[in-house]
């Protein structure tokens, strides 16, 4: 697969590649999924978070974190006072991949191709908002943006730079903590984490 690149615009700011995205094929996932899932928020939002890869529904609705997980990143923003209209919010990989059980689609994460793949849509959106903070969730983030190397559960809630410069905190994706076998204590250290990040904003 040839790479995102050709088909990121340079001009035009966010409303191009809006437009843009779903002409892409720059890996394979385009070919089974309903929509491309684009970023959402504010171009100039303080404060980006990334994601992983959209989930069904959002493939369905062709929209962030509208399912189980957005549900739960919800009520974590609320918690942390973090209101997500003032948010832009974004996944490292467009499309959906999943596998079919049936008739059911199993999410499946992105390969460390794919992840390099969509690289250049998560850099021209971090070019064109210019967040003061980014908030990384989980290691498929994580890989495209910290490195192979990166390991969430250790270096989780700590303030690091970004290679573009820019302030970041990881933590963990949100559907972690749906899959968590003690939802309390996991949900309350996503949620810190999401501080973590409002106090890094100042
Ligand atoms: N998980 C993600 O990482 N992004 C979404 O948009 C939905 C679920
Ligand atoms: Fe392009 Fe990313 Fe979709 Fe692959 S996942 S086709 S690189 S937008």
């Amino acid at each position: 697969a040839p790479g995102a690149e050709q088909w990121v615009p340079h001009d035009g700011g966010m409303r191009k590649v809006r437009e843009s995205l779903p002409d892409c094929r720059g890996c394979e996932l385009w070919e089974n999924a309903e929509h491309v899932v684009p970023g959402e928020g504010p171009v100039r939002a303080r404060m980006m978070l990334i994601g992983e890869t959209p989930g069904d529904q959002e493939d369905k609705e062709g929209h962030v974190f509208v399912g189980p997980a957005g549900h739960l990143l919800d009520k974590a923003l609320v918690e942390a006072g973090i209101d997500r209209t003032q948010v832009y919010l974004t996944n490292a990989v467009k499309h959906f991949r999943y596998e079919r059980q049936g008739k059911r689609r199993i999410h499946k994460t992105p390969s460390a191709g794919q992840i390099t793949a969509c690289h250049p849509w998560l850099t021209r959106e971090l070019e064109i908002v210019k967040p003061a903070l980014v908030v990384v969730m989980g290691s498929v983030a994580a890989k495209a943006l910290l490195g192979a190397s990166f390991r969430v559960t250790q270096q989780r809630g700590q303030r690091l730079e970004l290679p573009g410069r820019q302030t970041a905190v990881a933590t963990v994706h949100p559907s972690s903590v749906l899959r968590s076998n003690d939802f309390r204590r996991d949900f309350e250290q996503f949620v810190s984490d999401l501080r973590t990040a409002v106090d890094l904003l100042g």
